[in-house]
This record gives C-alpha cells, structure tokens and sequence, in this order.
C-alpha cells in the first residue's frame, strides 16, 4: 500500500528555484534578485562577533532586530514579526486561514510561492490575469467570491518588475470585503524611492485595516539571502495568530543580530539604491542596443524579451556559458523571456559585452 499526502499536495508543482552553482569558472549570479553588492560591511562586523553564544538558543523574537526595523521604517513595533525569510510568513498566512477548498487570489505573473503555499494548505489558487505584464486591480475584484480569504499582490511584482499605483491599492481596500485578507508583499519596495508618492509598501494601510497586512524581506536590497530573514506587519490579531503557529525559533541569531546591524547601516541603503538607479538604465540601454528588449521595471530586476521561445533558451545557454546566470521564465508562462537582476559594476560590464556577442552570434546563425 503505498501512503500518499493529502489531496492538495499530489497536484503540487513543487517551486525549487535553482540556486546551485554553474560547475566551474566564473559565476555571475543575476537568476535570483539578490542584492547587487552582496551585505553591508556592517552585517559582516555584525557575524564576526558571533560566536561565543552559539550554544544558546535565540529569542523567539529578537527585540533588537524588531526596534531597529520599527525605528528604521518609522513603523509601530508591536505590529511586526520577524520571520525565516518572507516565505515563511506567505506559508504561515496560507496555513492560518485557509479552510480546504477556500479560496486565494493570486495573479497571472505572481510569485510562485504563492499558489504553493496555498495548495499546501488545502485551498485553491484562483488567479486574476494580468494587464500587459501590469498586476489588474479590476480582474482581482472580478475573482472575489464568497470563498475568498486572501489575496495575494507583490509590488512591484516578480517577475514582471511593474508597480502598482496607491491609487489603485486603495481601490482594491475599498472594493474587497473586511474578513477577505489583502497580502501586499513588498520584498522590492526598498528600490523604489521614497519620495515617490504614487508608491505605497502598504504600511499606512495595515495600520488602518484589520484585513491589510504588508511582508518585506532582507534577501533583496539587504542582501543578507543566506541567512533566511523577512517581516510582516500586521493588525495584532493577525500578527499574534501567526507568531502562535510560526516555529517557535524559526529565527536563527545569526540572522536577528546581522539583520539588526543591516537594516540600522543607512549609508550601504543609499549606495545600493544609487547603484540600481545608475545600471539599471545603463544595462537595459546595452541589453536594447544589442537588439533585444528589456522591460521597463521599478526593482533590481527585469524581463528580458527574446524573438521566441526557442531563442530565449539559446541566450540562456550562451550567457551560462560565459558564467553568467539568468532565469528561464518557462514556469511563469512567459517562455520568450529571460529574468535578469542587477550584479556589481564588473558583471554588469561583462553581461553588457556578452549581449553584443549573443547578437553577433544569433545573427551569424541565422544569415
Ligand atoms: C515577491 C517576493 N516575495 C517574497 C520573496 C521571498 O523572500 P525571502 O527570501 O525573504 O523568503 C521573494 C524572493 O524572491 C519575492 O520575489
């Protein structure tokens, strides 16, 4: 007899982004939006002290990692929970309020930890199509049913890398009933600039909505992907039901005290933002130039559109060749591009040189 998982989880595509390492040579990892200039000098003095105490456990909620996020964002300290990476938490808000058969609200070009985690949990991933590659405020409220418990929106979004306005944030607050939970996930938020108001990370909602809640992530702009560190914030009744089901040290110490240290260092924040706003532009021009077309996008990453599928898969190859690591967009139903996120100065040099020659080389293939 052999014993099988619940139902949910024999039709799981299984999401395992591939994180190991090109078999030798150079490695230019651009396949997964981690930070460009790797951890702050800060968070490596921060993991040299480490040591000593290893034989303790953690806190199960590090009051120094959550005042110096609370401090650092200006947010209410109560409301936040530290979590192993923003995954954890996505898993966690599935777990907590999906009944079986219940249904979640994701969209066309979603993350893929999303239906995941859904299934996982017994619900239904319902999705809601995109506009043109652009998250639909209108579709999400036309898949709302009496079924409905949460509602899953990154942004910007991965992998599309397009941004949904404030305004349109609020339209979905206002539209959606009050026991239907609104997930606004902002791993990317930190690139988008503060002064630009028609961006909300969706902390001022969560504060005035019970069913709003916002994650964040210290993988991306705080490049710290290693050691497993993201954030919720919550209204308290959703923060305390998920600090009841989280693992109880799911936190290791390694990653409070260095994400502490992380997220108090302003000065590597501001050169990481300056280094996205200066490549950004500057490897998207290489990339169009040698004849293929970036897409617009508001984080540390982008799509790249290729003639075809077929092509895309060569460029892949090409650039695998030369070290350098992107990601195929087949599992996200967009097979003709390829994902790229922004390396340091050097490998955004050598990527811009290795898209020239992939044009000269396609076109020698095909003429
Ligand atoms: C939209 C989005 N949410 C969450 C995550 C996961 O972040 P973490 O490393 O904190 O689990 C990612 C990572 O790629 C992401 O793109």
């Amino acid at each position: 007899m052999t014993i099988t998982p619940k139902s949910s989880i024999q039709s799981l595509v299984s999401y395992r982004p591939d994180v190991t390492p090109l078999p030798e040579g150079r490695q230019i990892r651009l396949s997964v939006n981690e930070g460009a200039l790797g951890p702050s000098p800060k968070a490596l003095e921060a993991i040299q002290s480490m040591g000593a105490e290893l034989h303790r456990y953690p806190e199960q909620i590090s009051r120094d990692l959550v005042a110096a996020i609370a401090e650092r964002f200006s947010l209410d300290p109560n409301r936040i929970l530290p979590s192993n990476g923003s995954d954890e938490l996505i898993g966690l808000l599935s777990t907590a309020y999906l009944e079986d058969g219940d249904e979640a609200i994701i969209t066309q070009y979603g993350f893929l930890v999303f239906p995941q985690s859904i299934r996982i949990a017994g619900g239904v991933p319902v999705v809601a199509m995109d506009d043109d590659l652009t998250v639909s405020i209108d579709a999400i409220i036309n898949a709302l049913s009496p079924k409905t418990k949460l509602i899953f929106v990154a942004n910007p979004n991965n992998p599309t890398g397009t941004m949904v306005e404030k305004s349109e944030i609020e339209r979905l607050i206002a539209a959606v009933p009050k026991d239907v939970i609104i997930v606004l996930d902002s791993a990317y938020s930190e690139y988008i600039p503060t002064e630009d108001s028609a961006y909300t990370d969706g902390a001022e909602y969560v504060e005035r909505h019970d069913n709003v809640v916002m994650l964040r992530t210290f993988s991306k702009m705080f490049g710290l992907g290693s050691l497993r560190l993201g954030w919720g914030y919550f209204p308290l009744p959703i923060r305390d039901v998920l600090a009841s089901i989280r693992g109880p040290f799911s936190v290791n110490a390694a990653a409070a005290t260095v994400g502490a240290a992380a997220v108090r260092d302003r000065d590597f924040f501001d050169r990481s933002l300056a280094h996205n706003n200066l490549w950004l532009p500057r490897i998207q021009d290489s990339i169009n130039q040698a004849g293929f077309q970036a897409l617009p996008t508001r984080a540390n990453f982008f799509l790249i559109r290729f003639a075809d599928p077929e092509e895309a898969q060569t460029a892949h190859g090409f650039m695998a060749e030369r070290g350098i690591q992107l990601r195929k967009m087949v599992p996200y139903g967009l097979p003709d591009c390829l994902r790229m996120s922004l390396g340091n100065e050097e490998e955004m040099e050598i990527t811009a040189a290795a898209f020239k020659d992939l044009a000269t080389s396609l076109s020698r293939k095909s003429s």
